[in-house]
C-alpha cells in the first residue's frame, strides 16, 4: 500500500508516520511537508534512511508543486498540513485560508484525477463552534459546523470541501474530528508543550482569561489509532469524532497537573489578556467510532506524565525551536514578557 501523508513532518503528521511503518512495515509513506515554522525533519530522523519513507518538500496550496507525488500510484491520502495555531490565525489569517482550504481543494482534486482509494482529512473538534461551560451537550456527527474562528472556519471549509468531492465525484473520503492532542513533537506554541518548556525556562505559564475553559486532551498515538481505523473501518463518505475518556478538565486545572508532576506551585500562573474570540468549551460524543471498536489506550494523567517527560529529556529539540522563529510569536501574542 502507498499512503500520502501531508503535514508529516509537524506534531501528529509525525507521530502518524512512525504509528503507521510500525505498524504497517510493508507499506511506503510519502511525506508531503512544506516545512512551515512547526515542520520539523528533526521529528523523523530516525527514519530518514528508510526506502519506505521518501520525503518531499512540497507546498499543498501549489498544484503543480504537488502532482508529480500522485504520479506514483498513491492508495490513500492523509491530509494532515495545515495551519493549526488558534493564535496565529488571528494575525496571520491568510496563510490558513492558502493551506487549510486550497491546499486541500488541490489534494482533493488530484485525488480524484488519480483515482486514489481513500482520501482521509483529518479535522478538528473545533468546527462546531463551542458550548457553554454548564452545558452537558457534546459534538456529535449529527452538530452543525459553526466555527468561531479563522483557523476553526478554514478547517470546517475545507471539510464541506471534501464532502462535495464525496458526493459529486464519487471520491472515497472519510473524515474525522478529534480533541486536543497532547504528546512528543509538538511545537511549544500550544499550551502544554508552552507550560512544560516555559517552567523549565524559569518562566510562568500564561493563562489566558479565567482559565476556567475546557478542553477535551487525548495522548496524540490514540488519535493515530482511530485515525487508522476510520481508514480502514470507516463508511465512505462520512465523519468520526475522536475523544478521550477523562472527566471534564480547566485549563487551569490541567496546568497544576503539570504544575504537581514538576513539583511547582500556583504562583507559576500568570493570568493573561484573554485570546480573542476563546472557544469556551469542547466535548464531543465518540460512540461512534466506539462501535468501530477503538476506544483510548492512554489514561490522562499518563499521556500528561509522558509529554513531561519527553520534553524533559528533549531539550534540544525545543530550545532550538524557541530561540527561532517562536520569539516574534511570543511577543505577538503575550507582549515583551
Ligand atoms: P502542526 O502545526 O504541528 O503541523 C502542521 C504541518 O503541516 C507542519 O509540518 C507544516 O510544515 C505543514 N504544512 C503547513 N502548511 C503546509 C503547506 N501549505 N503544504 C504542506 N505542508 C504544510 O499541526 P498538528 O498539530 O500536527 O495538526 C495536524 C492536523 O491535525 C491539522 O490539520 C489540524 O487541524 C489537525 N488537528 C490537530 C489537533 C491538535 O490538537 N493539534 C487536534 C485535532 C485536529
Ligand atoms: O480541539 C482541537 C484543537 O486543539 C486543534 O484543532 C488545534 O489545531 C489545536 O491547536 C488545539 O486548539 P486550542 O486552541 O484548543 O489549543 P491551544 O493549545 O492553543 O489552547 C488550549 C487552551 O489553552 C485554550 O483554551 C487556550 C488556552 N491557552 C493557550 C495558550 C497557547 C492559554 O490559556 N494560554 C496559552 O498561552
Amino acid at each position: 500500500m502507498k499512503v500520502l501523508v501531508t503535514g508529516g513532518a509537524g506534531f501528529i503528521g509525525s507521530n502518524f508516520i512512525h504509528y503507521w511503518l510500525k505498524k504497517y512495515p510493508k507499506d511506503q509513506v510519502f511525506n508531503v511537508d512544506a516545512l512551515k515554522y512547526a515542520g520539523n525533519l528533526e521529528n523523523l530522523k530516525d527514519i530518514e534512511a528508510d526506502p519506505n519513507y521518501p520525503f518531499i518538500k512540497g507546498d499543498i496550496s501549489k498544484y503543480d508543486e504537488i502532482e508529480p507525488i500522485f504520479k506514483k500510484e498513491i492508495d490513500i491520502v492523509v491530509n494532515f498540513a495545515a495551519q493549526s495555531h488558534v493564535d496565529r490565525s488571528l494575525y496571520d489569517p491568510y496563510e490558513f485560508i492558502t493551506t487549510n482550504i486550497i491546499g486541500t481543494k488541490n489534494l482533493l482534486e488530484l485525488s480524484t484525477r488519480y483515482k486514489v482509494k481513500k482520501f482521509h482529512q483529518v479535522s478538528t473538534d473545533e468546527v462546531f463552534g463551542d458550548l457553554a461551560l454548564n452545558s452537558k451537550d457534546k459534538f456529535s456527527e449529527r452538530t452543525l459546523l459553526k466555527p468561531s474562528n479563522e483557523y476553526s472556519a478554514t478547517k470546517a471549509s475545507a471539510e464541506m470541501i471534501v464532502m462535495a468531492y464525496n458526493f459529486t465525484y464519487k471520491l472515497p473520503t472519510t473524515i474525522s474530528n478529534c480533541t486536543n492532542n497532547i504528546g512528543p513533537n509538538q511545537y511549544p506554541e500550544k499550551l502544554v508543550p508552552l507550560a512544560i518548556t516555559n517552567i523549565m525556562e524559569g518562566k510562568k505559564v500564561p493563562i489566558y482569561g479565567s482559565g476556567k475553559n475546557v478542553r477535551d486532551w487525548l495522548h496524540v498515538l490514540d488519535h493515530c489509532s482511530a485515525i487508522d481505523l476510520v481508514i480502514k473501518a470507516g463508511k465512505v463518505g462520512e465523519r468520526y469524532m475522536i475523544g478521550s475518556d477523562h472527566e471534564e478538565i480547566s485549563n487551569i486545572q490541567l496546568i497544576k497537573k503539570i504544575l504537581k508532576i514538576m513539583k511547582k506551585d500556583g504562583d507559576w500562573m500568570e493570568f493573561v489578556t484573554d485570546r480573542l474570540g476563546h472557544d469556551r468549551k469542547y466535548a464531543v460524543d465518540w460512540s461512534k467510532i466506539k462501535k468501530l471498536g477503538w476506544k483510548p489506550k492512554y489514561k490522562l494523567d499518563d499521556s500528561i506524565r509522558l509529554t513531561v517527560d519527553w520534553y524533559m529529556k528533549n531539550e534540544d529539540w525545543w530550545k532550538k525551536i524557541k530561540s527561532g522563529e517562536f520569539r516574534k510569536h511570543y511577543e505577538k501574542v503575550y507582549g515583551n514578557r
